[in-house]
């Protein structure tokens, strides 16, 4: 199912909601129907830090500046949606950003919600899922979780710009995550710069 062109994206209530949006953003771009959900968190975090506001009654794709054609939003809360089963096909999960509580849950497979329930999914069918998590500094109960959902096949991609290719903008910042996501996802992307690649400035630290 490498090959799918469809993508789960999923937002949890840690700090860093503009990697998620973008990360659906760039997915719709390239060609890529996502299935999408976020956490009553991440909702919370959504509007102190970009000023989205999600109905109650449940989110919609336009809400978040979503293409419908594109992006198919679904509740919470509705685990009956076609990613909670291991038929359905896709290409992979990232959760992004993605909170200590709910890093937590899964680490104990705890599926409360339908990203939980995705995720755990992920993880039984050996399909990709992607963790980026947020939160600092981190105690020994966050390392632990993380540790755990490694050794059960996630990939852990913590929400940590790298400084060397020379941001120039908080958008540089956000790319150079999200250019990560879309790498271990297996989807190529031209938003962030490769180190050391010929003629794109990049060759000297
Ligand atoms: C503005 C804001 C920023 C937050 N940032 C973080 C964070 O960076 N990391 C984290 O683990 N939790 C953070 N939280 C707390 C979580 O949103 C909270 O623990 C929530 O219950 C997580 O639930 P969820 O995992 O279902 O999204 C933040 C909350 C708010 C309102």
């Amino acid at each position: 199912v490498h090959d799918s062109k469809n993508v789960i994206v999923a937002m949890s209530g840690a700090s860093g909601a503009a990697y998620g949006l973008r990360l659906v953003h760039v997915l719709g771009e390239c060609g890529y129907t996502v299935y999408f959900t976020l956490t009553d968190g991440a909702s919370q975090v959504l509007a102190a830090e970009s000023g989205i506001r999600i109905d109650p009654r449940g989110p919609r794709p336009e809400d978040l500046g979503f293409d419908r054609s594109r992006v198919r939003v679904f509740s919470i809360d509705n685990v009956a949606a076609p990613f909670s089963s291991g038929t359905f096909l896709h290409r992979g999960m990232a959760i992004v950003p993605c909170s200590m509580g709910t890093v937590g849950r899964l680490a104990h497979a705890v599926s409360t919600n339908l990203l939980e329930r995705a995720a755990d999914v992920c993880l039984k069918e050996k399909r990709r899922l992607i963790v980026v998590p947020r939160e600092t500094p981190l105690h020994s109960l966050h390392l632990e979780n993380m540790l755990a959902l490694a050794r059960a096949g996630a990939t852990i991609l913590p929400a940590m710009p790298g400084f060397y290719r020379k941001p120039k903008s908080v958008e540089d910042l956000v790319d150079s995550v999200v250019g990560k996501v879309l790498d271990h996802l297996g989807i190529e992307h031209g938003i962030s710069r490769r180190w050391g690649m010929k003629g794109t400035g990049d060759e000297r630290p």
